[in-house]
Order: C-alpha cells, then structure tokens, then sequence
C-alpha cells in the first residue's frame, strides 16, 4: 500500500505523522519503506539517525524529488507498506504522489490558516481523480491543544462537511512533548514513555488501515 501524506501548508506536521506511522506499521510487523520526497531532508534526517543508534525494527528510506509515480509503483511491488513524506506546498512531488497512492493523508492543524488550503486541495484531488479514482483522501487534525474544553474537532468537522471528497478522520493528533523528543533519538512515540501520543499513534493506524 502507497500512503501519501501531504498538506499545502508548511509546518502541518506531516513528518511527524510520516515517521510516527512508519514506525507504528513496523513495530506490527510490516516490511515499510519511508520516501522522503522534499528536499529539506526532515524524514530522511530522523531515519539517518535511527540506523545511527540501531533502534530496530529497521525500516527502509529511499529520497526521490520531482516525478515519484514511477519509484513509488516500484517500491509497493517490493514493500508492505510504503510511506512518503511530501513539502508542504503544492509540489511536483505532491501530485505525481497523488497519482500512484492508494490513501492519503492531508494533515491540517486547527487553524483557520491551514483550514483555508482545504478548497484547494479538494479541486486537486478531483482532478487526480481521472487518473487515480480510487485514491482515498482523509483530513487528519494535527496539533491540536489537549484543552478538554476544545471545539476544533466539532469547528473543523463543520468545515470539512463543504467538501465532500475530503473525509475527516475520527483520530485526532494532539500537541504532545513526546512528538518533538523522539524525533532526535530516530524514534516513534510508540517506541517512548507517553501513553497518550502512543495510543492515538496506534489508533490512527488502525483506523488507516480499517
Ligand atoms: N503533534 C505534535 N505535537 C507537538 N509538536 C509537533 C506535533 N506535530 C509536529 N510537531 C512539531 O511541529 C513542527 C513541524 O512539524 P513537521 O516537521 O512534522 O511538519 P511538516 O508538515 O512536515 O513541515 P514541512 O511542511 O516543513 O515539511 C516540528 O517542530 C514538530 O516537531
Ligand atoms: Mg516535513
């Protein structure tokens, strides 16, 4: 399976979900490759530093930039699970992506900032759609404060009802310490001492592959 993680906003958390997962999907026992398809190395720089220490399980890293149809067609034959982190723009790397993906992720924070790339991406995504019908494209909220008394999830779910093709989640990633700690160690935070992140990291996985 080809999961893509993308969002036309920079800083939306897509690395992090990126390398979360894969760690997640490899800790289950899966083969997984991780594409680091941006040219600022953030995936690629977290997975040099996991083979730096030896945590295991391994997982498999591969950089492409500009077209990634073809490495990634190539890559699923070989992988379980194929994970690839984009730039958090509009990207070459970001469309040819969306053409060979059988899921994507769009990572948004709740804020009216990264809410307001959504029309944008909801005409892209119909537009792979003629050469990708199948590609499934899921709105995951990032980052969102641990305040109890928070409506992002009601305040964005009410955004996201405008755009049929853009289906939310029901995992939510919260702010969480845990998330920036692991990144340096070349870790996951399923593989670290915070329950919560652990567990919503474990439920997003699941729910991806429901
Ligand atoms: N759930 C979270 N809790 C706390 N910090 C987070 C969380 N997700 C991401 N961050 C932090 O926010 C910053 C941006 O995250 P990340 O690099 O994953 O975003 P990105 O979408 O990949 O950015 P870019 O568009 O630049 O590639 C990083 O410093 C990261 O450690
Ligand atoms: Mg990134």
């Amino acid at each position: 399976m080809i999961l893509l993680i993308g969002s036309q906003k920079g800083g939306a958390g897509k690395s992090t979900i990126a390398v979360n997962l894969c760690v997640e999907f490899a800790r289950q026992g899966l083969d997984v490759c991780l594409v680091d398809a941006d040219a600022q190395r953030s995936a690629s720089r977290w997975h040099a530093d996991r083979e730096e220490s030896g945590v295991t399980p391994t997982i498999a890293s591969v950089e492409k930039l500009g077209n990634i149809r073809d490495t990634l067609v190539d890559l699923d034959t070989r992988y379980e699970m194929v994970v690839v982190d984009v730039a958090g723009k509009d990207s070459k790397e970001m469309r040819t992506g969306m053409t060979a993906a059988h899921k994507m992720i769009v990572t948004v924070r709740p804020s009216q900032f990264d809410l307001d790339t959504l029309p944008h991406m909801s005409d892209l995504v119909e537009q792979v759609r003629d050469f990708n019908p199948d590609l499934e494209v899921r709105v995951l909220l990032t980052q969102a404060p641990t305040n109890p008394n928070g409506s992002e999830r009601t305040d964005a779910g009410e955004y996201l009802s405008d755009y049929p093709g853009l289906r939310s989640m029901q995992t939510i990633i919260h702010e969480r310490k845990a998330y920036r700690d692991v990144i340096g160690e070349g870790k996951g935070v399923v593989e670290w001492n915070n329950p919560k992140a652990r567990g919503e990291v474990m439920e997003l996985a699941a729910e991806l592959m429901a």
